[in-house]
């Protein structure tokens, strides 16, 4: 019997995006998912979930958070978005902007959702490669039309560009719609945010997910001008017009005003960053600077999968993607000062031993 036969050509053409492990069993030291391990903001245990009345729908704009985001980064709340998670305000962008006249450009390493969506959403890609030392060289996006997404810092290379030099190419190509995707910025990039009254083809979009550590809420947001945001809007009207929850709402409004946390977090985790940086380094890992909560490494002498797969052993999780340009390297998620002294000192066990 055919199992698709109830199937839309969606589904059957679908090539979904694999997202990292995430095991049940809890003695792993889990540095594969860019998670961040210091938990949300404290604030959040004074809610009262019973205050919340999730007997309702929620509001349907998010209006409480938008309000929030809308404050601090000097936006109007109709210059804001939110969704359950970043991914799914992008997956609307790429809905919103993107199509078989409009194709995406987007680097060829680079977040792994992009060709995901793009397919889905029957836009062609026009992928360019990566420049020197991994950055992206916006030099060689391809001439043309359509939306260019920029993960700015880049995942899973952790390298990042000046403001700058993502303006030039604002201000060169305003027929350009130009995404960037900021779920790292807070580990130390510069945020395009302060550009967007300047910008009708810019949109940035972000996360409680990382600098938040609020992954498990899945809560994401877009900002840039109206029309930008209107065409986001009528996509989500299109799906589900309730998209983010009662609770999420008010956890996300309260972490996002605790900024003091946030910045105590992130400051933790890029000192941890540099360390291990430096203790990798000195294994004879090449690691280059990241500006993100995870380091991108490869050792001269032992494969990706080598090492991936020893790690695992030693119950440590780290990301190893099997595409063959990026096939040597691991992308090691930055976690707490003991997480890494752990990894380094299993690191430094296997140098002893046999290589391959
Ligand atoms: C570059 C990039 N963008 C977006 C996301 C999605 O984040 P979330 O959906 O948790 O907001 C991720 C997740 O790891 C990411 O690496």
């Amino acid at each position: 019997m055919n199992e698709q036969k109830y199937w839309s050509r969606a589904a059957r053409a679908a090539v979904p995006y694999v997202p990292g492990e995430q095991p049940k069993d809890r003695s792993f030291i889990k540095l594969n998912t860019n998670e961040n391990p210091y938990g949300p903001s404290p604030k959040l245990k004074e809610i009262d979930p019973f205050s919340l009345r999730f007997e309702l729908y929620p509001e349907p704009t998010g209006l409480s958070l938008r309000q929030a985001i809308a404050k601090a980064n000097d936006l109007s709340l109709d210059e804001v978005f939110v969704g359950n998670g970043s991914d799914e305000v992008l997956a609307f962008a790429f809905s919103a902007f993107a199509d078989e006249d409009n194709p995406v450009s987007f680097p060829d390493i680079t977040y792994s959702f992009y060709p995901v969506w793009s397919e889905y959403f029957g836009a062609p890609k026009q992928i360019f490669p990566l420049g020197k030392d991994l950055s992206i060289d916006l030099s060689l996006v391809p001439d043309g039309f359509g939306p260019v997404v920029i993960a700015n810092p880049n995942a899973p290379t952790g390298v990042a560009l000046e403001r700058a030099v993502l303006e030039d190419y604002l201000k060169a190509h305003p027929e350009r719609l130009m995404i960037v995707d900021e779920a790292y910025v807070d580990f130390g990039a510069e945020s395009m945010v302060p550009c967007i009254h300047s910008y009708p083809n810019l949109l940035v979009v972000q996360t409680f997910s990382k600098s938040r550590a609020l992954a498990g809420l899945r809560l994401g947001f877009a900002m840039g001008q109206k029309s930008l945001i209107d065409a986001i809007i009528r996509i989500k009207d299109s799906i589900n017009s309730y998209t983010v929850n009662t609770w999420s709402q008010v956890a996300g409004t309260i972490s996002y005003q605790d900024e003091q946390y946030t910045r105590e977090i992130v400051q933790k985790i890029i000192r941890t960053r540099e360390i291990a940086k430096e203790r990798l380094r000195a294994l004879g890992f090449e690691a280059g600077e990241s500006k993100a909560n995870f380091l991108w490494v490869k050792h001269p002498d032992f494969s990706g999968t080598k090492l991936y797969e020893y790690l695992r052993g030693q119950g440590i999780l780290v990301r190893h993607f099997s595409s063959p340009a990026i096939t040597d390297y691991l992308r090691i998620s930055v976690g707490t000062d003991d997480e890494m002294n752990e990894l380094v000192t299993t690191l430094s066990k296997l140098f002893g031993g046999d290589k391959s």
